[in-house]
């Protein structure tokens, strides 16, 4: 369940407060001594979803808000290409991301954010990305570890509405 729109700005209001204060590790916002994969891993969720690279993170056990920061924007190859941005943030549950940003997809020349990710509970070896109009599914044992994330800038990427469009990569006849 994600908080309707206004709590969620109010939590990114009280998020920029908190984090602009010099220790992260704050009464409310807990950074655990574990690494982002561990947390990844205690949710049923294959660590291999974020790459190698991970330079900080905060994560919040009574909301389940987690924030990853890489060292830079980088593409890591699936199946399918995924970008990660420098930020990447999301809501953490059992086998589930929602309130994901940060990732997004390639698919058929086109970028398609990434708004949640999760698997069957017991697992069944899939896991699906909800890419907004569909479920993709990958195996979930392609992410079993984080993936090298090759550096690329998001000027690669020119965003037409929700889609981001890899500029040169379709050609018109
Ligand atoms: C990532 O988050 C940090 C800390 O909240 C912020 O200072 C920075 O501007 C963000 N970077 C991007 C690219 O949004």
């Amino acid at each position: 369940m994600f908080p309707p729109s206004s709590m969620l700005f109010l939590w990114f209001s009280f998020l920029y407060v908190t984090s602009s204060m010099a220790d992260p590790h704050s009464l409310n916002y807990h950074t655990t001594s574990n690494s982002i994969y561990d947390v990844l891993l205690a949710h049923g969720l294959p660590k291999g979803l974020l790459p190698k690279g991970v330079r900080d993170y905060e994560f919040d056990v009574d909301t389940g808000r987690f924030l990853v920061f890489l060292d830079r924007e980088c593409n890591a190859m699936f199946e399918n290409q995924l970008h990660y941005e420098t930020n990447v943030s999301g809501i953490l549950s059992y086998g589930k991301i929602g309130a994901l940003s940060g990732i997004s997809a390639q698919d058929l020349f086109l970028w398609f954010p990434v708004k949640g990710i999760r698997v069957d509970v017991p697992s069944s070896g899939v896991i699906y990305f909800d890419v907004g109009v569909v479920f993709k599914q990958f195996s979930q044992s392609l992410f079993e570890t984080p993936p090298v994330c090759v550096p690329n800038p998001k000027s690669q990427h020119r965003k037409i509405g929700n889609q981001f469009v890899q500029s040169g990569s379709v050609k018109m006849a």
